[in-house]
């Protein structure tokens, strides 16, 4: 029997493809060279070179937002940092934790033991008992070395948020440990008690946004690694590094961009990739976006949202109260209070898929809110009742 996969593969008819390995488009794929990024990189390994002399480094916080290579950066100065270590003979590890995986310090903690060799459970002992066994793998070790352990904590405002700043207290105060936190929001040391403060004592690093020549150079890099020569139309790269420098000039949605165009030009069986793919790839990208949004969204919200369409392919100009309305007639039953409404209102506003407007009625009439959706109505309907 012949094989599909192995029939596309020999098929003649098909004209050179369009990729030529697509990993190097992949958001996690690790890149042997981070352009623009020199210096922040430089900066970390000023901090973490200590190491090399026995001796903890400082405490190290990334800032920036997202999409800037803060993630990609600690990667690739810990693989390098790693790799010196081994030929100089230093005992150090560089774990890193993702914090939406990991939310408690219970669960950092325990996973830190687990990758430094010691059993803990995901739960049932309690934190006092965790962070002994971690403390105690700095005391002794098999090794007769001093182990040094810089732990990398990955968007560590989701952790400080939901379970406070005792994680950083653990780390900061067990001797031979060092901490790169990695986060979004420049004031996240708002999140963090003044005593944890004087105890991280860290250096600051910024990433700044890329500009859109910066974002041409990097995916110059990975188109060439990624697509068959001649395959890209000149103005395809410039294209996406201009769409992604407006969002506040993100490098994953710049790749994105480009890894959309490509699979939609492969699936056309199209010889190059155009401007036009970009362009579709936006709308693509940004359909799925709102996908996700709404199918992640709470009940109550979606609710919300449902009334909103209702009234919106009604024709209706939509006040809060005509909201409030419309969505306790759909919901009798469990409906929320009139205040819960309005902060669904903000929430919603901010994901960006309503809009809300303040108009005054005329004297003595006052103001009123008008909301808007601000994306498509089909495809809103669609997804609300696919869930
Ligand atoms: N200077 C660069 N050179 C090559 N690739 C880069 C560069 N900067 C970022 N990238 C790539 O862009 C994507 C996003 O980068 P990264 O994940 O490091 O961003 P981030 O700042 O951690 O974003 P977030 O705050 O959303 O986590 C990754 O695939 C990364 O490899
Ligand atoms: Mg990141």
């Amino acid at each position: 029997m012949s094989n599909i996969f192995e029939d596309l593969e020999n098929d003649e008819t098909q004209g050179p493809t369009i990729f030529k390995d697509k990993r190097p488009l992949d958001h996690r794929w690790l890149p042997d060279k981070l352009v623009h990024r020199e210096e922040q990189i430089r900066q970390i390994a000023k901090n973490w070179i200590d190491v090399l002399s026995n001796v903890t480094p400082s405490n190290v916080t990334l800032y920036g937002k997202t999409g800037t290579g803060k993630t990609a950066a600690s990667k690739f100065a810990r693989e390098q940092l790693i790799d010196i270590a081994r030929k100089k003979n230093i005992f150090v590890k560089v774990e890193y934790i993702r914090c939406t995986d990991y939310t408690t310090e219970y669960q950092v903690i325990a996973e830190l033991c687990n990758k430094l060799g010691r059993d803990v459970p995901n739960r049932g002992w309690t934190k006092g008992e965790v962070v002994n066994t971690f403390r105690d793998i700095f005391k002794t070790n098999a090794f007769g070395k001093k182990l040094h352990l810089i732990v990398i904590l990955d968007e560590i405002d989701i952790l400080l948020d939901k379970d406070g700043d005792g994680i950083l207290y653990t780390l900061t105060r067990t001797e031979n440990v060092s901490v790169l936190c990695i986060s979004n929001y420049l004031d996240f040391k708002n999140l963090i008690k003044s005593r944890v403060t004087s105890s991280l004592n860290d250096k600051e690093i910024v990433f700044p946004p890329y500009g859109a020549d910066q974002l041409s150079d990097i995916l110059k890099e990975r188109a060439e690694l990624s697509f068959n020569e001649n395959v890209l139309e000149n103005d395809v790269i410039p294209l996406c590094s201009a769409m992604a420098a407006k969002e506040e000039g993100d490098a994953r949605y710049a790749l994105d961009l480009l890894k959309n165009a490509g699979e939609l030009a492969f699936d056309e069986d199209s010889e190059k990739v155009t401007n036009n793919h970009v362009k579709r790839a936006k709308d693509k990208i940004e359909h799925n976006k709102v996908i996700e949004i709404i199918s992640t969204l709470p009940l109550q919200q979606q609710r919300v949202l449902e009334s909103i369409l209702n009234l919106t392919k009604q024709k209706e100009e939509i006040t809060s109260g005509k909201l409030y309305e419309a969505y306790t007639d759909l919901y009798k039953k469990d409906a929320v209070t009139y205040r819960r409404i309005f902060d669904f209102i903000n929430e919603l506003e901010m994901l960006g898929i309503i809009s809300t407007n303040t108009i005054s009625r005329g004297r003595g009439k006052g103001r009123t809110n008008i909301i808007k959706l601000q994306c498509d109505e089909t495809l809103l309907e669609t997804t609300l009742f696919s869930i």
